[in-house]
């Protein structure tokens, strides 16, 4: 496993998001209530970007068919039409200053 940074620290805060595209993969960094989530960047659903969800309450929601997730597990909580697989999260990885993922 290699670690990939994708931010500094110290340039996090609450309201933090910045999508990032490693190795094809698109993934979304955010900090809400001082945690750290790391999240695929597109909904499950139709494939919207996830950059201007709305979080509330650990409930991120996407805005193009409302469709709600878990932000901590991704679990699908609401729909309106067909259901779709859960949000993939993955776990954030620290390294000295930084924040990143582990890949393969
Ligand atoms: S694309 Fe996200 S809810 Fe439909």
């Amino acid at each position: 496993m290699r670690f990939q940074p994708l931010a500094k620290l110290i340039n996090l805060h609450d309201g933090y998001r910045c999508r990032f595209v490693i190795d094809g993969l698109q993934l979304l960094l955010i900090q809400q209530g001082g945690t750290h989530y790391l999240l695929e960047a597109q909904c499950p659903h139709k494939g919207h970007l996830l950059d201007e969800a709305s979080i509330e309450l650990g409930c991120l929601t996407c805005p193009f068919h409302h469709y709600r997730f878990d932000l901590s597990s991704g679990e699908l909580l609401a729909h309106s039409d067909e259901p779709c697989r859960p949000l993939r999260v993955y776990s954030p990885a620290y390294e000295g200053n930084e924040i990143g993922v582990l890949l393969e």
